[in-house]
């Protein structure tokens, strides 16, 4: 059985589609099976919080292969964004290692490091060493911006696109190579049951980057362009945004529409070296961003 976390997220109900129609058999780890949509009576369900580390060992029974994909950019009211990303998979590895689990895919984030700016980015190269340091074999994916269409970052986007002009926090100028969740989503398919052969090492990595190199500002023209929407481009100083975004949360509380935090990452650097090889090497070829937009 394949124990999957964040089935319910943009890259997890891709994924799970894709595991649903070959068979496999899956077990999610949920806090609300609602969420997972018509796929819910298909799959084993384990209700469970990453902030909740009793509730992983349940799900993890009998379980080979764990997808991790869980993960939070804002503080819950259970967890902050350092307990749900790096301690709740620090706390899932020793748990599946207790289980006797073979496998752990875990998705990190392209350029996460110790040293990055966003509160995050640092949890997610935590949980990174947390997942590299286990005895299991492990495969991580660092995946730029992952889209779809209707997906939380296009919605606000599609929202604010209705305005006269349309506000960007900063510069705007960041560059990603923003991959579409279902070129993401048959990458993690095609590792699963890979051999990796006589390869001396117990820990694969993966970036998982699209075929352009956008600035977030090109990027956000790019989807007006595919609405038929032209609007002007305001760019806002970030510290202002900011500002304002902690007076918005403080007034609203944690349901805000978007937080500081998240913001900031609009910031974060999300480029591999690497560009498709990775993706490639799995044999998927990730489709430009006016492909999948218009
Ligand atoms: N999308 C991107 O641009 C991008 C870029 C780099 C890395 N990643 C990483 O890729 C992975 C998947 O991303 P995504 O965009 O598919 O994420 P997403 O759409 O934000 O979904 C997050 C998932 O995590 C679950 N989750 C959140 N808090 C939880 C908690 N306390 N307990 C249990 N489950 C919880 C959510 O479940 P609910 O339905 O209950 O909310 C949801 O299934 C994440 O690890 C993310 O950090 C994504």
């Amino acid at each position: 059985v394949i124990l999957l976390t964040g089935a319910t997220g943009t890259i997890g109900s891709a994924l799970l589609r894709r595991l649903v129609a070959d068979g496999t058999a899956v077990r999610c780890l949920v806090r609300d099976p609602k969420r997972l949509g018509p796929e819910r009576v298909r799959v084993q369900i384990a209700l469970g919080n990453l902030a909740d580390p009793s509730s992983f060992r349940n799900a993890l029974r009998g379980v080979d292969t764990v997808i991790h994909l869980a993960a939070s950019i804002r503080d819950q009211p259970r967890g902050s964004i350092e307990e749900l990303n790096a301690l709740a998979t620090l706390r899932l590895v020793r748990a599946a290692e207790r289980a006797g689990v073979q496998r752990f895919y875990f998705m990190s984030a392209l350029g996460a490091s110790l040293q990055s700016r966003t509160r995050f980015f640092r949890s997610k190269a935590l949980a990174r060493k947390a997942v590299e340091s286990s005895s299991l074999e492990t495969t991580v994916f660092s995946p730029s911006i992952a889209y779809t269409p209707g997906d939380p970052w296009l919605t606000i986007l599609d929202r604010l696109s209705h305005l006269p002009v349309l506000p960007i926090a900063g510069r705007g100028d960041t560059q990603f190579q923003p991959i579409w969740a279902e070129d993401v989503a048959d990458c993690i398919e095609a590792t699963l049951g890979m051999s990796h052969g006589r390869s001396e090492s117990r820990h694969h990595s993966f970036d998982l980057a699209g075929p352009e190199l956008l600035s977030y500002e090109q990027l956000t023209r790019i989807a007006l362009a595919a609405w038929q929407r032209d609007r002007p481009l305001v760019n806002l100083p970030m510290p202002v945004v900011k500002a304002s975004l902690k007076a918005v949360e403080y007034l609203v509380g944690p349901s805000v529409f978007a937080t500081p935090e998240e913001v900031g990452l609009m910031e974060e650097r999300m480029v591999s070296p690497r560009g498709t090889t990775d993706a490639e090497s799995l044999g998927v070829t990730p489709l430009r961003v006016p492909a999948v937009l218009g």
